[in-house]
Order: C-alpha cells, then sequence, then structure tokens
C-alpha cells in the first residue's frame, strides 16, 4: 500500500462520522458567519487623502512613464519614526530591525539605515545590500542558511548577529567561524508552533537548555538571544501567548544561564491599522462559495481590524514586564516589515485598451507584484485622470496572457478610457520583492521628488 502522509481520518478529527457529512455541516456554519464589511466611508476616506496629491502623482508618472513604482520616502520615515516612538514609550531601548524580505529594494534600505534603524536580512543576497548600504547593526535569520552564506556572515561579524535555525546550522556555524578563526555573536529562533507548516522554523521551546549547553561547548559562536517571530498579526495576541510560554521556560532556567541571554527578538507581523481589506473571495464564507459557484462575484468588501501599533507596543510590554523581565535582563528587538513600507510604495498604471464599458486593459501585469493579490486583497484602483470619490464597476484587467492578470474589479473615476493613469496605492510590502520577469517587463522604481 502506498502512503503518502500520516494524516489519518482519526488525526484530522473527522473519523467519528461521515466525512462528507462532517464538511457539509462546518461549511454550513462557516457560510452562515457574518464577515466584517468595509464601509464605502473608510474606503473613500483613503482615496480623498490620496487625491490630495494627485498632481504629484500624474506629474511623476509623466516624468517617469508607466508602469512604475513610486516611492515615497517621506512616508516610509513617518512610519519609522512612528514606530520606534510607540514602542520606545513602552519598550524602553527597543531597537527596530527593517525586516528586507518585505520589500528589498537598496533606497528603502538605504533610507532606513540612515534613519537609524538596523536591518534585518534573510539570505546573502540581502546581507550584501545591507552591507553595502552601510548598515552597522544585521540580522541574518532564516532556515536553510547555506555554508557560504554562514561565511558572508560571519566575515562581516563586527555588524552581523546571526539567528541559528537548528542544531545543524550551530555546528555548520561554528565550523565556518573555525575555519575564519573568528567568534560570531548569535541567537537561537525558537519555533512558536510545533505542528503544521511553521514548525519548519527554529528550535523547539523544550530543546533550549539543550541547545544552549551544545553552544556552551563551542568555541566560535557566542550564543547571547532569543528570536520568535509570528506572522500576519491583526492583534498583539500570539506575541504575547508566545511571550508567557517562553517566561514558563525561562523562569525554570538556573539563573548563571538565563543572566547570559543578552537579547530577545520579538519579530515583526505587525499589520498595518487599515486592516485587511478583501474581496469576498477572499473571506472563509467565498471561498466555499466560489469553489461551488466559480463565477460569482460579489461587490462587497471585508475588513478585518487590525489593532494599532500603540496596542501592539502597550500588551507586548506589559506581557515582557510581566512574563520575561523577572527572568531576565535583556534589550528587546523588533524586525517590522510590512508595518513599516506597505504605504511608501504605489503602483502607476495606464490604460492601454477599453474593450467594454465594463472592461479595460493596462499597461501592466501582475508580474510587477508577483502574486495574483487583487484576486483576494481589496485595493481602491484609482483613476488619477478623472478622479471621482464614486467607485464605478469594471474589471481592470494587466496585459498578461492569464485571466489571473487582474487589479481590480472596479475604480474611482468619472469613466475612464485608454491614456488614463491609474494608480494601485500602498503596494509597498510584499510586492517589489516578490516581482517576477513573466512575459512583460518589471517596473522601475522612482523617488516621489516633491
Ligand atoms: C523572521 C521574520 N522577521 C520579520 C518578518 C517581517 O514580518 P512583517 O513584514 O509581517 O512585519 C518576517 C516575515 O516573514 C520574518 O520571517
Amino acid at each position: 500500500m502506498c502512503r503518502t502522509g500520516e494524516q489519518t481520518e482519526r488525526g484530522n478529527g473527522v473519523g467519528m462520522m461521515n466525512n462528507s457529512t462532517f464538511v457539509l455541516r462546518k461549511a454550513a456554519e462557516i457560510l452562515e458567519s457574518v464577515s466584517p464589511a468595509l464601509e464605502d466611508e473608510v474606503i473613500c476616506a483613503y482615496v480623498r487623502l490620496l487625491l490630495e496629491q494627485r498632481q504629484l502623482y500624474l506629474d511623476f508618472s509623466a516624468r517617469h512613464g508607466t508602469p512604475v513604482y513610486l516611492f515615497d520616502e517621506g512616508v516610509l520615515l513617518q512610519r519609522a519614526e512612528q514606530f520606534t516612538t510607540a514602542f520606545s514609550q513602552e519598550i524602553p531601548g527597543l531597537r527596530a530591525f527593517f525586516a528586507m524580505k518585505s520589500n528589498n529594494h537598496p533606497a528603502v534600505a538605504e533610507s532606513l539605515v540612515k534613519f537609524g534603524l538596523g536591518l534585518d536580512v534573510s539570505s546573502g543576497l540581502e546581507l550584501e545590500t545591507a552591507l553595502d548600504k552601510g548598515s552597522q547593526h544585521i540580522l541574518f535569520s532564516g532556515p536553510g542558511k547555506t555554508e557560504a552564506e554562514l561565511d558572508l556572515a560571519v566575515a562581516h561579524a563586527e555588524v552581523v548577529t546571526v539567528l541559528i535555525d537548528s542544531f545543524g546550522e550551530l555546528d555548520r556555524l561554528e565550523r565556518v567561524s573555525r575555519v575564519r578563526n573568528a567568534v560570531v555573536r548569535a541567537g537561537v529562533r525558537l519555533t512558536t508552533e510545533e505542528k503544521g507548516l511553521w514548525r519548519k522554523f527554529g528550535v523547539p521551546l523544550a530543546e533550549l537548555e539543550r541547545f544552549m549547553t551544545r553552544a556552551e561547548s563551542l568555541d566560535h559562536v557566542r550564543l547571547c538571544g532569543l528570536q520568535f517571530h509570528t506572522s500576519w498579526n491583526l492583534t498583539p495576541s500570539s506575541q504575547v501567548s508566545f511571550l508567557i510560554r517562553l517566561g514558563e521556560q525561562l523562569a525554570a532556567m538556573k539563573r548563571q544561564r538565563a543572566q547570559t541571554i543578552e537579547f530577545l527578538d520579538i519579530g515583526g507581523g505587525y499589520w498595518p491599522p487599515r486592516g485587511e481589506w478583501l474581496h469576498f473571495s477572499a473571506t472563509p464564507q467565498g471561498r466555499i462559495t466560489q469553489l461551488v459557484l466559480p463565477d460569482i462575484r460579489q461587490p462587497q468588501r471585508y475588513r478585518y481590524f487590525a489593532e494599532p501599533l500603540e496596542i501592539f507596543a502597550r500588551e507586548i510590554g506589559q506581557s515582557l514586564r510581566q512574563h520575561i523581565f523577572p527572568h531576565v535582563d535583556c534589550e528587546i528587538l523588533s524586525e517590522p516589515g510590512r508595518w513599516l513600507v506597505n504605504d511608501s510604495m504605489h503602483i502607476l498604471l495606464t490604460v492601454v485598451d477599453k474593450k467594454a464599458e465594463d472592461l479595460v486593459i493596462v499597461d501592466g501585469g501582475t508580474n510587477i507584484v508577483g502574486w495574483e493579490r487583487f484576486e483576494t486583497d481589496y485595493f481602491p484602483v484609482i483613476n488619477l485622470s478623472n478622479p471621482s470619490l464614486v467607485e464605478r464597476r469594471c474589471s481592470i484587467f494587466g496585459s498578461l496572457c492569464t485571466p489571473h492578470d487582474v487589479w481590480g474589479y472596479g475604480y474611482f473615476g468619472d469613466g475612464i478610457k485608454p491614456g488614463d493613469i491609474l494608480m494601485i496605492p500602498s503596494q509597498g510590502a510584499y510586492t517589489y520583492s516578490l516581482r517576477q520577469p513573466f512575459i512583460k517587463p518589471l517596473a522601475p522604481v522612482f523617488p516621489l521628488e516633491s
């Protein structure tokens, strides 16, 4: 018998009843629940704010052409200021390291290094950019670092701290450091979920002391920190619950050993305050509906609320004071990506073809963001050439030979025609760094000169 996995019906909790009955019952529960609607006024307020700079954006597109990424450094620096203020009030001395994977454009790194942030890199490639930009404070995290990547880190040990992902990586780092006769500063990443996809990251909490014992026996790795990261957090609850678990572990640790921990890196994962804006197809109800009725498209949009950053800072700060600082007197680091960079880039496109009143093709494909983002995520498409606060239904397709190349299902404007400049706002996070040269060219990035 061929078995491709260990999962059984019993393992899924389904074994007790007929599988399809169970699934149908669960599906009915989901379909009957209601996702929170995104109110028109909220979208309009956002569009209105962007339209205040309309002429600036139009001049930019005339200067640089389309498709293009507009980089607004002013917004990026505002966010960096807001982040450091919010966190330093609650957690004095917290140091932030921008997670380069969220946007790997060198100008973003350069700007944040000048502002005073460190950089969190996840590959040799990102590390090279960080070094090139003169960063003096670099964290190198991520699973499966190659020996060549570790060697690059060790060669710059005066500015790089390696966040080790496994026992094997600890041994590899020791080996590479020994060859260079260097001692490298390191932390260990802790697994936040021991089951499912996230178990690929880090070392389970239960293995922390064994890891520390192993590191103590090595001469070229100075283990002095801990790291964890949880993703896509609309509230601080994931970070807080892991801090509680970590606190229990640290409480059981001998004082002398706990004192070797100089830093705790609490990762990133803060959701921007506008919340998550989704099409029906991305809600739990929509996902089920689309399987059964693939062509159904509901005009409603949905919003999953995100707590403001100040709430993240307050609750994480309280949790640190309650669960961590009684056992370990350490510096706190954080690795925000999305929260910092999300609003600092916009995409500008030109309408090339109008095939029907409700169907246009623009000059850029979604290969410039690297994934079929707008099938699930809602962002207003703003017709800068003919603006309005009314959203009209129209499929806005890119020019790739795939029907999944879609930017939106409506636009804010008083009509739409070839030559119009459209804006897809807030495309700074997990877009530019995921771009792929598929069929059409990539979009360049230019700074907005005010
Ligand atoms: C280890 C680590 N730190 C920080 C981040 C940044 O997360 P975000 O952009 O959600 O703040 C990520 C994102 O995947 C990550 O894996």
